[in-house]
């Protein structure tokens, strides 16, 4: 799996959410270059937990904030985040039962997945609507306008 580095084209226009995507990758970053050095599966296992409650707490300031800032999309938005949360609970329930490394594997690529095609495409849709001086979007500025 290749390594995330962040970079400003990734940037949601909030620091609080980009410090959050900044950490998930990293955490994403470090339970990879462990693998790889082959570290055994228990402290594997203690990393992913600490990047899954991430990613949960994430979801959540993210919902929170668009909610107070009144953003038209976020019903779908959502939708998206309890899909990678229900992929993640029922992964994780089983690497509790047994910490197979293989669904350390899928965990990570649930999440590699997530960061890079989320973020990328979903979160971006709120980028212009928080700030829609960075906007992109023509459509987006339109809606944060009416
Ligand atoms: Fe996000
Ligand atoms: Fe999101």
């Amino acid at each position: 799996m290749a390594l995330i580095v962040w970079k400003d084209a990734m940037s949601v226009g909030n620091d609080a959410l980009d410090d959050d995507h900044i950490v998930v990758a990293s955490l994403i970053n470090h339970i990879d270059d462990a693998k790889q050095s082959g570290t055994d599966e228990h402290a594997v296992g203690r990393i992913l937990r600490v990047l899954v409650d991430h990613a949960f707490t994430h979801f959540a300031r993210e919902e929170a904030l668009l909610e107070q800032r009144g953003y038209p999309r976020l019903a779908e938005h959502k939708r998206e985040h309890r899909l990678v949360e229900e992929q993640l609970q029922e992964l994780c329930q089983a690497y509790a039962r047994t910490a197979d490394p293989e669904l350390s594997r899928e965990i990570m690529q649930i999440l590699y997945f997530w960061l890079v095609e989320h973020i990328m495409k979903v979160d971006m849709h709120y980028k212009s609507f928080l700030d829609p001086e960075l906007a992109s979007d023509d459509e987006h500025q339109t809606s944060s306008r009416s």
